[in-house]
């Protein structure tokens, strides 16, 4: 087996694909474009949805690509050995191309040939779904498998819960999966002991989804009419069994940034269980933090949305600095260690890492002054109680308002002779985690499938907003900052230094309802990013490997380059009304608008 680094897996997946006809495509932005039921880009699929569904892609039908994701569910677990919020996803896709039978002969070739990763077939084991109502066993990988030299010993059938995947939201493309898992050595568990178990025997690296359905709102699966293939490798992980090392944090993607923490706070990562749990801790969240504030669609901390994500994720790890007595300001250094570990592979980060040190500075220096202010509620909050008992709610409220994780609080309640109701605590934070999850599924409601038409014409509505506001603010450096689709209303963040006027707002919305009514045709064509960038495209000039992009035009007044889906003409829209104008943050304005769909309005 082959002992490569992160930097070398990555690239000899990209090159490996590449070899079998695959174009290597760019990472999308850590917002997903178009699609409003999440907040953030969870696995690779997500900004091929459109692809999967049918709409054809730029770069032909095989691609492949590493795209970084972040999944903030298991935020707590962050610390052990695998848990991270930000990871980079190895994926090869097939729009419609290949199916089963190539795509695992690619995994098999990728995995165990000496002259890619060299794993020994031995110690690899598969599964296959084993089919219920919705969908049959999957024999042909199966089947492939052992055509492939692998022991049936090695292949387990099993269910959905375990070998189904997706979509991504409530509805959308979904289908059987085939996995692969290393066998770490470790002893079985028990005599059932399969890779569906946690125990740590297997690990799971790999994933191939055959995208064969599209779940519908009223949970059918109807067979979709391209057969895909996508499939998501862990990049840390792999690594981590590559380099035979416990932890993803112990690959040498970490190796720059715990010594960094190492140096900031005197201690030696390993020391202590706690120790470690902090290093990781702060390892992972400014890691993240970095991508979140270095991306194209720059996410700032806030108290919505992605922004909420980003302070969580700043302050938690300010917590734990702080309980390495790392001095403040000490985070920027992390992150300039993150900066320098993904640099070429992320240009934007070293194009703006004097941005992200500075935005992660403002944060420690905000979360300082909430600190501050806890510590006096929790000493107004002692003289009130009368049994030296802090009640969950209270303990909960110190943790939600100002960010006062329980250990912290039990410290602070032992320095002055109190004990902390850590049962009602977890009550409290159960019942509100129950109530941000329903939060959570309401957000999830409305999937890329449904409400698509609506979700199109608003995001064809939102080129022309930018070009409305490009040609009334007389200001051709406007550049989108963010956009965020539902199917209700359209939001677009874009670069501008101050409040726009009344009239300028009437303006904007006067001059896209022209263009709706005349009815300009929504046309696109595909072409080099030179040819685009000629023709005044507007566009993130960002492209590092797809050479050939759509660029979708409405009529001369908007030319943009976007994956689409777009309305067929302008007129489909109905009328345009600009809802909100306000500060998104520095330098950043937002627009909140809607279309109403009457046609009548529109006289
Ligand atoms: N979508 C699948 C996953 O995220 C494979 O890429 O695991």
């Amino acid at each position: 087996m082959r002992n490569l680094t992160s930097k070398e897996l990555r690239s000899l997946y990209l090159q490996f694909f590449k070899g079998k006809g695959h174009v290597i495509v760019d990472n999308a932005s850590l917002i997903p474009e178009n699609d409003p039921t999440v907040l953030f880009t969870t696995a690779g699929m997500h900004p091929l949805v459109p692809y999967l569904l049918g709409e054809r892609h730029p770069a032909g039908k095989r691609l492949v690509n590493v795209q970084k994701c972040v999944r903030t569910g298991d935020i707590d677990e962050v610390g052990d050995t695998s848990h991270c919020t930000f990871f980079e996803m190895l994926g090869n896709w097939s729009l419609g191309d290949y199916f089963k039978k190539e795509a695992i002969a690619y995994s098999f070739e990728f995995l165990t040939d000496e002259k890619w990763l060299g794993i020994p077939k031995e110690k690899l084991y598969f599964t296959c779904f084993e089919g219920d109502a919705d969908a049959p066993r999957d024999t042909v990988s199966h089947d492939r498998w052992v055509d492939m030299g692998v022991e049936e010993s090695h292949i387990f059938y099993l269910p959905k819960k375990y070998n189904w995947w997706g979509p991504a939201g409530q509805t959308g493309p979904c289908g059987p999966d085939t996995e692969m898992f290393y066998d770490t050595g470790k002893l079985a568990c028990t005599d059932t002991c399969s890779p569906a178990c946690s125990c740590g025997k297997y690990l799971e690296i790999w994933n191939n989804v055959f995208m064969e359905f599209n779940k519908k709102e009223d949970g059918a699966f109807e067979p979709l009419a391209q057969k895909n293939v996508d499939t998501g490798m862990g990049l840390d992980r792999t690594v981590a069994t590559l380099q035979g090392v416990q932890s993803v944090y112990d690959t040498d993607a970490f190796t720059g940034i715990l010594a960094t923490i190492a140096r900031l706070s005197g201690k030696q990562y390993g020391k202590s269980e706690e120790i470690t749990k902090a290093f990781r801790i702060i390892a992972d969240h400014i890691r993240c933090g970095v991508f979140m504030i270095g991306d194209p669609r720059g996410i700032v901390p806030g108290n919505v949305d992605q922004g909420y994500i980003l302070r969580r994720l700043l302050r938690r790890a300010l917590r734990f600095a702080m309980q390495l007595t790392i001095e403040q300001g000490g985070l920027g250094h992390v992150a300039q260690a993150v900066i320098t570990q993904y640099k070429d592979n992320y240009t934007e980060l070293i194009n703006k890492q004097d941005y992200i040190i500075d935005e992660i500075n403002k944060e420690e220096q905000r979360f300082t002054k909430t600190l501050k202010k806890g510590i006096k509620e929790f000493e107004r909050l002692l003289p009130t109680l009368t049994d030296k008992r802090i009640d969950g709610k209270n303990v909960f409220r110190l943790y939600d308002t100002f960010g006062f994780p329980l250990e912290f609080t039990i410290e602070l309640a032992r320095e002055h002779g109190f004990h902390v109701d850590e049962q009602g605590y977890h009550e409290a934070f159960a019942d509100h985690q129950k109530k941000s999850q329903m939060g959570a599924e309401h957000r999830f409601k409305g999937g890329m499938a449904d409400n698509a038409e609506n979700t199109t014409k608003l995001h064809t509505a939102t080129h022309l907003l930018q070009a409305a506001l490009r040609d009334v603010l007389r200001d051709k450096n406007i550049a989108q900052r963010g956009s965020n689709i539902t199917a209700e209303r359209l939001r677009f963040d874009f670069s501008f230094p101050r409040k726009l006027t009344k009239e300028e707002l009437d303006a904007v919305e006067f001059m896209v309802n022209e263009i709706i009514q005349a009815d300009l045709p929504v046309t696109y064509e595909e072409m080099t990013v030179e040819k685009a960038k000629k023709m005044g495209a507007i566009g993130l000039f960002e492209s590092k490997y797809a050479e050939i992009v759509k660029v979708y035009s409405m009529g001369d007044f908007s030319r943009e380059i976007c994956g689409g889906p777009h309305a067929g003409s302008t007129g489909e829209l109905g009328r345009f009304k600009i809802k909100k104008e306000e500060a998104s943050s520095a330098g950043v304005r937002r627009i909140k608008a809607v279309l109403q769909c009457d046609p009548s309005l529109l006289i």
